[in-house]
């Protein structure tokens, strides 16, 4: 497995902070290492008075395949200073816009982070999928909250229990994304948008946010906190070393005796 600093680009211009997953190889899959670029840039935006907004892209065919399977096999998150948990705290506080530009599958992490954006852009091939139980684990990222407040309980539970993809149309149907474009269009016409978001005053978009989010920002990092003991445990258990060994192994899990 290899992780660099590139895998993770990190750009700042005109007030925005553009985060591009950059591990297409691996299909932007991200690793501890990757999560702690992200968790440092994240936290960097929120305290830099000039930046105003911050960009996740990926590329047209890929957002992230989610979480490096073989980095959380060999390195499974061990406290809350994980650099997945501090990463995802980041996104749930921060401060400030989150807009995404998403084509492609986006799976486990790369949809779950996508409930902390404000602003969701999705290409037309955009996939979205939350398949922890497939995988023998459980959500993660306040999913188990904010997937069924979106989507409604029984999709939710499609989404979830089922381990089930939804396409671009249905995100926008349910709220998940604010447009959907081809491909080639999403990750400019993010950047169009933090340019507008970058020219308003950052006072007044700062306590927009907060009065939107501060309700259920407790209860945000409780549910988070909850799944990561849970996550955490499931990760070391039989039914995810069977699943993560059937992934490497490019084989069907038999999950029958588990
Ligand atoms: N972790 C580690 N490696 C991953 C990965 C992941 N989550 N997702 C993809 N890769 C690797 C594959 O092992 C493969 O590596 P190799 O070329 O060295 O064999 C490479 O990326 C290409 O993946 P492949 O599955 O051949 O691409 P695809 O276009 O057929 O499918 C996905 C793309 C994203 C649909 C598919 O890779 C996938 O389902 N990945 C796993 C997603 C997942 O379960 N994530 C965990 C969520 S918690």
């Amino acid at each position: 497995m290899t992780t660099t600093m590139s895998d993770i680009l990190v750009h700042t211009e005109a007030g925005t902070t553009t985060l591009t997953f950059n591990r297409l190889d691996k299909k932007n899959s991200i690793t501890a290492a990757m999560y702690a670029t992200l968790a440092d840039a994240v936290e960097a935006a929120a305290a830099d008075p000039a930046v105003r907004c911050v960009v996740f892209q990926g590329h047209e065919t890929v957002f992230s395949a989610g979480n490096d399977i073989a980095d959380f096999l060999n390195n499974p998150p061990a406290t809350e200073d994980s650099p997945v948990f501090r990463f995802l705290r980041a996104i749930a506080q921060f401060p400030k816009p989150l807009i995404a530009a998403v084509c492609g599958p986006a799976v486990g992490i790369g949809t779950t982070l996508l409930f902390h954006c404000d602003l969701v852009y999705a290409g037309d091939n955009a996939a979205f999928s939350m398949p922890f139980v497939n995988l023998g684990l459980c959500p993660e990222a306040a999913s188990s909250l904010l997937v069924p407040q979106m989507l409604g309980y029984h999709r939710a539970a499609e989404a979830l229990l089922l381990g089930e993809p939804f396409m671009a149309e249905a995100a926008l149907e349910v709220g998940l994304a604010n447009r959907v474009l081809p491909p080639s269009e999403a990750a400019g016409y993010a950047q169009a948008v933090a340019r507008k978001l970058a020219a308003k005053p950052l006072s007044a978009l700062v306590e927009t946010k907060t009065l939107m989010k501060q309700s259920q920002l407790p209860k945000v990092l409780a549910v988070m906190a909850d799944e990561g003991q849970r996550f955490g445990r499931m990760l070391r258990e039989p039914a995810a070393r069977e699943a993560f060994g059937a992934f490497m192994e490019r084989r069907k899990p038999d999950f029958s005796q588990l």
